[in-house]
């Protein structure tokens, strides 16, 4: 079964082809990056108008590359939430008119569903299993049932891990997006310079909370900067990092112990952290379960993976009409 996959939500315009949602035909996706990082951040207008001038090239570009047709496509998949709404209404408008005009069913996908179907594309994973969802607007722990149907077992407070690293990342003077580069430095720096606040890690939740994380890296900064000493950003990009991974892997190994489940499935844009790729990875062997990342080009937003939740939605029987609309915050 054939999913084109549709994504608009934040600043990249992306279209793909998916076979059975594991099989990668073509993608295509226009990036906005270098345009927003003149602003420091996602200016949801700016987005939204270069969405517009975008979205039909790309997935012209994904047939083409394919030498496809709707003709061979078996249901069109979009994001329709959460995420920017001017944004997501391009995507969900475009897939409402390829739909209206083949005569293929429509499937509204939530974008976070997107990114824990990521995890499948091109390798295994045996659901049920417990996903630990790290992006630039969410911090999740959901399990995820063989229907594909999500709970929540909990979620950030207050600000997501991607969006903490993209705010120490600008406390540093580092260009958006800022995750990677905090990344980079991390892997260089000093993790024990600085003794940065683990949140919640005495509460018996599974929630999170990274904002007094970010307030600790500002007072630290602060501090230093009056009193004029160096600063060296890598050791406060591997102290800060440090403790981000300490209470994701904590909050984990609760999860695991709660639910039974053994194989975790880490999704999302700071999945591509190659801190936490390598702590998973000791984390796997420790507890002894097996721990699946999405190939790093499909942790950040893609449409491959909008088409491979598409894939699951589908064969659950759901489908959406051309009444589908967009939403900025959407339930899962
Ligand atoms: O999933 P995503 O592309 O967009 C959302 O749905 O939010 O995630 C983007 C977030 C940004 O905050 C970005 O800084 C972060 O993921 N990110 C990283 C890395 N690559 C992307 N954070 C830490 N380390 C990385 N290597
Ligand atoms: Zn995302």
């Amino acid at each position: 079964m054939i999913i084109l996959g549709i994504e608009t939500s934040c600043d990249e315009t992306s279209a793909a082809l998916v076979a059975d949602g594991r099989t990668l035909l073509g993608e295509v996706t226009a990036t906005q990056m270098e345009i927003h990082a003149a602003f420091g951040g996602v200016v949801p207008e700016v987005a939204s108008r270069h969405h517009v001038t975008s979205i039909t090239q790309v997935v012209d570009k994904v047939m083409k590359d394919t030498q496809m047709s709707l003709d061979d496509v078996d249901a069109i998949a979009v994001t329709c939430g959460p995420g920017l709404l001017g944004s997501l209404l391009v995507g969900v408008s475009a897939a409402k008119g390829y739909a209206l005009a083949s005569g293929k069913p429509l499937i509204g996908v939530h974008h976070i569903a997107g990114h824990v179907a990521a995890a499948a594309i091109e390798s295994d994973v045996a659901w049920p299993v417990l996903c630990l969802v790290v992006s630039g607007g969410h911090t999740e722990l959901l399990t995820v049932d063989k229907s594909f149907q999500f709970e929540k077992l909990g979620a950030t407070k207050d600000d997501a891990a991607g969006e903490a690293y993209d705010k120490v990342a600008r406390l540093l003077g580092l260009a958006y997006p800022g995750g990677p580069k905090v990344d980079k430095l991390a892997q260089i720096g000093n993790a024990s310079a600085y003794d940065f606040p683990r949140a919640l890690l005495d509460e018996d939740t599974f929630d999170f909370s990274f904002s007094g994380l970010k307030s600790a890296v500002n007072n630290a900064l602060t501090k230093q900067r009056n009193r004029r000493e160096e600063i060296v950003s890598e050791d406060v990009c591997a102290s800060f990092q440090a403790a981000v991974i300490d209470v994701l892997l904590e909050k984990t190994r609760r999860a695991i112990a709660t639910t039974g489940l053994r194989q975790v499935v880490v999704a999302g844009g700071v999945a591509a952290n190659q801190g936490l790729r390598q702590a998973m990875e000791s984390f796997a062997v420790a507890e002894q379960v097996d721990v699946v990342f999405p190939p790093l080009r499909f942790c950040t937003d893609n449409a491959a993976m909008i088409a491979a939740a598409g894939y699951y939605r589908f064969c659950q029987g759901h489908q959406d009409d051309l009444y589908l609309n967009a939403y900025a915050q959407l339930p899962l």
